[in-house]
């Protein structure tokens, strides 16, 4: 370890956040119980700046002690995340970001171990950011540097907190840009079973949001509009895709149709409608996950499953899964809500898992919009 971790060291000037940072009202160190100092292994920051959410975290010897989270608003307005205006974010918050998480896990930059770093996939612009602070901060501190990969990072995030899922299991990664069957032999040992052919199931939730004038990002509002909603009121046709891959572009299709149609009808249909839309349209996304989900583990024979991304804070595809787990006597691992959507979390967390592999990036390394 470079640096030794003190406790009773709040008052290093490093830790310091900027004012106005804290909510006065929150006891962030009311919990706090420091690893002995002989124990402690490694401590890693992790920063993530792959699309629209700004995150800083550290983990300590496997143990996550901070992870603070910068979620840009502005693109509410835009129906989408503008990348020109995401990086410019960024790069406002990186720094108040990482000085809170600093600050909450009460060390100082002196302590870091190494500095992990989301790579890709994601907007290059916003990759950028990150990437760029990460190699400065590493290259300062003469500690290594570690790149990850956004999505191994989602799958990673089941090692965070008990109960964690034994090897082999299967993941379904499903996030705004991605939709995969992932079997996960080890930590960085992963098999792509099946994925999108077009849009990822995310999306399919964004863009119905838009359809039905919802603002960006649309999946948590129609989770919460189905809740009093009733999913058999309009049935949308499942596809048939072979294999374990996913198409929601039809889906899409057919829903704006449906709409469309209705409006002219009757120019209040979606407000008259919502929650039965909203319900219908998350049943049918939920299936199609679910039935793919299903087939990946009679034809694996994995009795592990778990769901990573930010679809899977989605409440109904999270109670489908329990019930469904509960028929197949399959072992479900769901993620808490703050580990599903983006966070820096994971990326520490797989960044620690590759500190102890000594898997370390060099400074010429370049960010990756796409990577498999
Ligand atoms: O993993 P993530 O935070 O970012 C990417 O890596 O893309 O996933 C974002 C996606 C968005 O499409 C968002 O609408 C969706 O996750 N999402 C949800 C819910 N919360 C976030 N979709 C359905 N229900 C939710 N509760
Ligand atoms: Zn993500």
């Amino acid at each position: 370890m470079q640096g030794q971790y003190q406790p009773g060291e709040e008052e290093n000037k490093n830790t310091k956040a900027p004012e106005g940072y804290f909510d006065e009202s929150f006891d962030i160190f009311r919990n706090f119980v420091p690893p002995t100092i002989d124990k402690i292994m490694a401590i890693i920051l992790g920063i993530e700046s792959s699309c629209d959410e700004t995150s800083a975290a550290i983990c300590i010897d496997g143990e996550i002690y901070a992870n603070v989270i910068a979620t840009q608003e502005m693109h509410a307005a835009f129906g989408g995340v503008v990348p020109e205006l995401a990086s410019r974010a960024h790069q406002q918050n990186i720094v108040p970001v990482v000085e809170q998480a600093l600050a909450e896990a009460k060390i100082g930059k002196k302590d870091l171990d190494a500095v992990a770093f989301t790579r890709g996939p994601g907007l290059l612009g916003s990759l950028l950011v990150g990437t760029s602070f990460a190699k400065g901060l590493a290259l300062a501190l003469d500690i290594p540097l570690i790149d990850i990969n956004h999505m191994q990072a989602h799958i990673l995030a089941h090692f965070i907190e008990d109960p964690k899922p034994s090897f082999p299991f299967i993941c379904l990664t499903v996030s705004g840009g991605h939709t995969q069957i992932v079997l996960v032999r080890d930590y960085f040992e992963m098999e792509l079973l099946g994925q999108t052919l077009d849009d990822a199931a995310g999306e399919a939730f964004d863009k119905t949001a838009k359809i039905l004038q919802l603002p960006y990002p649309g999946g948590p509002l129609i989770d919460r509009y189905a809740k009093t909603g009733n999913k058999e009121a309009f049935p949308f046709p499942e596809p048939r895709i072979p294999g374990l891959d996913f198409s929601f572009s039809g889906l899409k299709t057919s829903i704006l149709y449906f709409v469309r149609d209705k409006v002219k009808e009757d120019p209040d249909f979606i407000n008259n409608n919502l929650p039965d839309i909203c319900a219908s349209v998350q049943s049918r996304i939920v299936s199609i996950l679910l039935n793919k989900l299903r087939q990946a583990a009679q034809e694996t024979g994995i009795r592990e499953i778990s769901i990573a991304g930010g679809v899977s804070a989605n409440s109904y595809l999270r109670s489908e899964l329990f019930n469904l787990g509960q028929q197949e006597g399959w072992n479900v691992y769901i993620p808490k809500f703050e580990y599903c959507t983006d966070n820096a979390a994971m990326i520490a967390m797989a960044g620690y898992f590759k500190y102890l592999a000594k898997d370390f990036a060099d400074q010429q390394i370049e960010p990756l919009a796409r990577w498999n």
